[in-house]
């Protein structure tokens, strides 16, 4: 029992550590498809879940976070297979606009057990798991939030977690700027309400 709760609190620990750090976005020019492909790699898939990656990308390169791009894949992953106990099928999907757009997509989708909609609102809310103690501390989506946020990119959900509802399962798509803003819209104030025209 000693060693299982320890090796909890190392999770834990980790699990914060990199909350904490994801304050600075280092953009490493990466190739995206070499990046998803060596990411899937270290989560190799249970024997019972078929994996399967698409490029669809019409230019690989991208300016991204290396490090915090492959934590993003690796939590997303690593949710589908939590998701799938009784096998199922995990479909990556690497997208763009064409040669030269400015954004790239990742899609991730599992045949799991999906995700009650009461449940959608909290997902990305620290410490929000629905895992057995020991299990999960709810930090994957609240870590991966908080990365694209710092890309200025965009996370959506769909899901489905009702049979009579047709086939259950869910898709994450992280929608990215493929490129760093440039410096100077870096330095520039942050939007405040009276800006963006909120009133
Ligand atoms: N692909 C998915 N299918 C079904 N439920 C999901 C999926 N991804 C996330 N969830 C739900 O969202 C909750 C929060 O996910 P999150 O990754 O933040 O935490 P966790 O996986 O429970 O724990 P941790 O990632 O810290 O080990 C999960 O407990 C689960 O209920
Ligand atoms: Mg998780």
């Amino acid at each position: 029992m000693v060693v299982e709760q320890a090796d909890r609190c190392k999770k834990i620990v980790s699990g914060l550590l990199n909350f904490a750090r994801q304050n600075k976005v280092e953009h490493d020019r990466v190739n995206l498809v070499d990046l998803v492909q060596k990411a899937l790699r270290s989560v190799p898939p249970p024997v019972n879940v078929a994996l399967v990656f698409e490029d669809q990308m019409a230019d690989a390169a991208a300016e991204l976070d290396a490090d915090q791009l492959t934590q993003v894949l690796v939590n997303l992953v690593s949710n589908a297979y939590a998701a799938m106990p009784d096998g199922g099928a995990l479909a990556v999907r690497l997208s763009d606009d064409g040669p030269g757009s400015d954004r790239c997509r990742l899609a991730v989708s599992d045949t799991g057990i999906g995700i009650p909609a009461e449940n959608i609102p909290k997902l990305y809310e620290p410490f929000f798991t629905t895992k057995k103690v020991g299990q999960g501390t709810g930090l994957g989506l609240a870590v991966t939030y908080g990365i694209v946020k710092m890309h200025r990119g965009d996370i959506t959900v769909t899901s489905n977690a009702d049979p009579a509802r047709g086939a259950t399962g869910t898709t994450f798509t992280v929608n990215l700027p493929r490129r760093r803003p440039d410096a100077v819209a870096d330095a520039l104030p942050r939007a405040t309400p009276e800006t963006r025209g909120v009133h």
